[in-house]
C-alpha cells in the first residue's frame, strides 16, 4: 500500500527483466559542473534514476557525476533520449550510441533511450524506433521507451516492432495535466508511465488545493506533488540544482494522501489547457 512506498522502490517494465527506480531525478537545463554537482546531491540523497537527453545538452555530465558518486554503475538508472532522426536507422543508432559514450564511455550502456517527441512523422519514428531496437539487441541501452507519444503513436508500433509494447511513455503528468486517457492506455498495455513536470515548475506554488494538502500534512507544495505522482503510479523526474530542494524532493516518504485528498487532487485536472510544455495527441 502507498504508506509502505520507501525511495528504493523499483517498477518491472514490461517484457523484462529489469526494474526501474520509481523516484527520478530530472536534470533538464542543468549545465556544466551544476549537473554534476546536482546529480551528486541527487545520488548522496538516495535518488538511483536520473532522466537526461540529447536535448539538454549534459549527457557527459551525467557520466562524469555517476562515476564521482563511487556508486556501482550498476545500481544507477540512466534515462537518455533522442530528439531529432538522423535519416535513416544506421545514423540514428550511431547517434544513440554517442549519446551512451558520452555517459558511459566506449563499452558502457544506458538503462532506458526514449525517442523525446513524437512530432517527427510515421516514417521517422519509424526510423528512430528500429535503431532503438537494435540498440537493444546489441545491449547498449536495457530498455527502451517513448516520451509525448498518444496512444495512436503507439499503436503505429504494432506494424512494424518487435519490441511491443515500448517500456515506458514519459509525459507531462501532475494534478493541473493528468492526460488520463493516454494513461490509462499505457497502464492498461503495462507501459510504464514517466511524470514530467512533476512540480509544474513551481507556477502552482501559490495554489490554494495544494497549499491546504500540504499545510494538513506539514509538507511542503512540491513534497505533495511528487507523493501524488508515487500514488498514482507514476514515476515522478523532479528536477532541482539547489541542494535543499533535492533533499525536500525525496523526503515523501514519510506521509500518505488520502483517498479524498487524491480526489481533491484529481479534480484540479484541467485536461490539455493545463499542460506547461505538452499533451499528447491521442
Ligand atoms: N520528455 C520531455 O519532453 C520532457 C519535458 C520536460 C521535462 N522533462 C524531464 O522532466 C524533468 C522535470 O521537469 P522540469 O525540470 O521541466 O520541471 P519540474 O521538475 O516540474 O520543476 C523544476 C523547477 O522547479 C524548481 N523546484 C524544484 N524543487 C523545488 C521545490 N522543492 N520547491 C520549489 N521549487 C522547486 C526548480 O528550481 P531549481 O532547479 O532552481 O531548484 C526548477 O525551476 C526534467 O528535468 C527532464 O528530465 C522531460
Amino acid at each position: 500500500m502507498a504508506s509502505k512506498l520507501a525511495i528504493t522502490d523499483l517498477l518491472a517494465l514490461p517484457n523484462s527483466a529489469v526494474k526501474i527506480p520509481r523516484l527520478g531525478f530530472g536534470v533538464y537545463q542543468a549545465h556544466g559542473p551544476q549537473c554534476v554537482s546536482s546529480t551528486l546531491a541527487a545520488l548522496k540523497v538516495g535518488y538511483r534514476h536520473i532522466d537526461s537527453a540529447q536535448y539538454y545538452a549534459n549527457e557527459k555530465e551525467v557520466g562524469e557525476a555517476v562515476r564521482q558518486s563511487g556508486l556501482k554503475r550498476s545500481d544507477i538508472f540512466i534515462t537518455t533520449k533522442i530528439l531529432t532522426p538522423a535519416g535513416s536507422i544506421d545514423k540514428s543508432y550511431q547517434k544513440m550510441l554517442d549519446s551512451v559514450q558520452k555517459i558511459d564511455g566506449p563499452d558502457g550502456y544506458v538503462d532506458l533511450f526514449l525517442i523525446h517527441t513524437a512530432s517527427m512523422g510515421a516514417e521517422s519514428r519509424k526510423e528512430v524506433y528500429l535503431a532503438l531496437e537494435k540498440l537493444l539487441a546489441d545491449g547498449r541501452t536495457k530498455s527502451i521507451g517513448v516520451s509525448n507519444w498518444g496512444i495512436g503513436h503507439i499503436e503505429e508500433l504494432k506494424g512494424f516492432a518487435k519490441v511491443y509494447p515500448p517500456h515506458v511513455n514519459q509525459i507531462e503528468l501532475h494534478p493541473f495535466s493528468q492526460q488520463r486517457e493516454v494513461v490509462e492506455f499505457c497502464h492498461k498495455n503495462g507501459i510504464i508511465v514517466e511524470a514530467y513536470c512533476p512540480l509544474v515548475r513551481n507556477q502552482k506554488a501559490s495554489d490554494p488545493t495544494l497549499n491546504s494538502v500540504a499545510k494538513a500534512h506539514g509538507k511542503t507544495v512540491a513534497q505533495v506533488l511528487i507523493r501524488y505522482c508515487l500514488q498514482k503510479d507514476w514515476i515522478p523526474l523532479p528536477k532541482s540544482s539547489t541542494p535543499s530542494r533535492i533533499i525536500e524532493n525525496a523526503d515523501v516518504y514519510d506521509f500518505e494522501l488520502t483517498k479524498d485528498e487524491m480526489g481533491t487532487l484529481d479534480g484540479l485536472n484541467q485536461g490539455a489547457r493545463g499542460a506547461i510544455v505538452q499533451a499528447v495527441t491521442n
